[in-house]
């Protein structure tokens, strides 16, 4: 038995052993019930290979066992939306910290690392970045953007997606020898040159910040050698970038196991970290990073055990992915906490179900560590 294992069953027999008969556990704390650990936690299962995160807009909203449940299974938290630019910065002089403030402040309180998301997008943008300004005023406004954000947390927001899904979906043989940059607001008013500003405005900012570029299916096709060749520009150029986000919304029916595999070698080959940032495999229905099209209407098909079981087997293989590259890889957080706390709510894409109990997939992932069947990527 190696180590590891034996903390496994050691921590197995403290947790039999604290909880008594009334469900307190030796803590004082309520045992949830639907909360309760009936094994190790993936983040202590995971503890000192890579951060084990969720996304959320944290604690507001939030009942005491999902509060319980972050506490016990999340050494890091993504905002879901309140720091984008949108809602934290509605106009040029307004600003809403009332919820990152509050964000931030749980988070310290219950020793939990916050990743901030996301400085420059195409979405969740308000216009007045754009409007009636040239070259040198929307600079300035993103300057002052980032300059704010970022500095308002210096030192308690360990890092950022300072740019998020810059690049075109699809793309073809020929696209693929270019950046193909989004044309975004941002591209039409500064031109490329706005990533390369927005990474160096992140990094005077607060330089001890771990700087992401962060992305959907950038893991696949002409859209993985794009993102090859933009990353390649930025390293080059000496671009304060630290490590690429592969946002990792992908589906039972088809995850991309050997790009996947492939990709984080080509981004460490660069001397770049990757996080998976949005980690969630759908059971039926839209996968990608795309907006729309993830809500169903009406009734939701409960998932069959064949279904979780396929989800199972996903979560795992992906995580024996993960830890085959656990030295390149810094952090995965799941988008979302439950399926009921999901953008693709309907589609049962996460670890707890909407009752807030591990699903198969939570002992698939845990299972991953103890024996590894990493699929070994094709040549090329
Ligand atoms: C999503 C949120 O989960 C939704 O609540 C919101 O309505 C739209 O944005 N890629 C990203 C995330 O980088 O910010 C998106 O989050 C999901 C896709």
């Amino acid at each position: 038995m190696n180590n590891r294992l034996l903390a496994m069953v050691g921590s197995v027999m403290v947790v039999c052993l604290t909880v008594s008969a009334s469900g307190q556990t030796a803590e004082g704390k309520k045992d949830g019930g639907a909360a309760s650990p009936a094994g190790p936690s993936i983040k202590d299962a995971y503890k000192g290979i890579f951060l084990i995160g969720a996304a959320g807009d944290l604690p507001g909203g939030y009942s005491a066992e999902e509060l319980d449940l972050v506490r016990q299974n999340f050494n890091v938290v993504t905002p879901e939306n309140c720091m984008k630019p949108g809602p934290v910065h509605p106009s040029e002089n307004t600003w809403r910290f009332e919820r990152p403030d509050a964000l931030v402040k749980w988070c310290a309180d219950n020793q939990i690392a916050v990743h901030g998301h996301t400085l420059v997008w195409h979405a969740q943008t308000n216009n007045w970045f754009f409007r009636d300004g040239d070259k040198d005023v929307v600079t300035r406004r993103l300057k002052d953007h980032i300059g704010t954000l970022v500095g308002r947390y210096k030192g308690k927001i360990r890092g950022w997606d300072v740019v998020n899904e810059a690049i075109n979906d699809g793309g073809n043989a020929e696209t693929a020898k270019t950046e193909n940059l989004r044309k975004s607001p941002w591209m039409r008013a500064l031109g490329p040159e706005y990533i390369a500003l927005a990474f160096r405005f992140a990094h005077e900012a607060d330089p001890d910040a771990k700087l992401y570029y962060n992305d959907y299916n950038i893991e696949v096709g002409p859209k993985h050698e794009s993102s090859m060749v933009l990353l390649r520009r930025l390293v080059k150029d000496g671009v304060p970038i630290h490590g690429v986000g592969i946002q990792g919304h992908w589906s039972t029916a088809r995850v991309p196991y050997e790009a996947i595999d492939r990709a984080i070698g080509d981004y460490a080959s660069l001397g770049l970290k990757v996080s998976i940032t949005e980690l969630d495999v759908t059971i039926r229905g839209t996968s990608g990073g795309q907006l729309g099209g993830g809500r169903p209407r009406g009734e939701v098909t409960p998932p069959s055990e064949q279904d979780l079981k396929a989800q199972a087997d996903a979560y795992g293989r992906l995580f024996a992915i993960f830890l085959k590259h656990k030295d390149q890889i810094e952090r995965v957080t799941f988008w979302g906490l439950s399926d009921r706390r999901s953008w693709r709510r309907g589609q049962h894409p996460l670890i707890f179900d909407a009752s807030n109990h591990r699903k198969p997939a939570y002992a698939a992932i845990v299972e991953a560590i103890y024996h590894p069947k990493p699929e070994p990527a094709a040549p090329r």
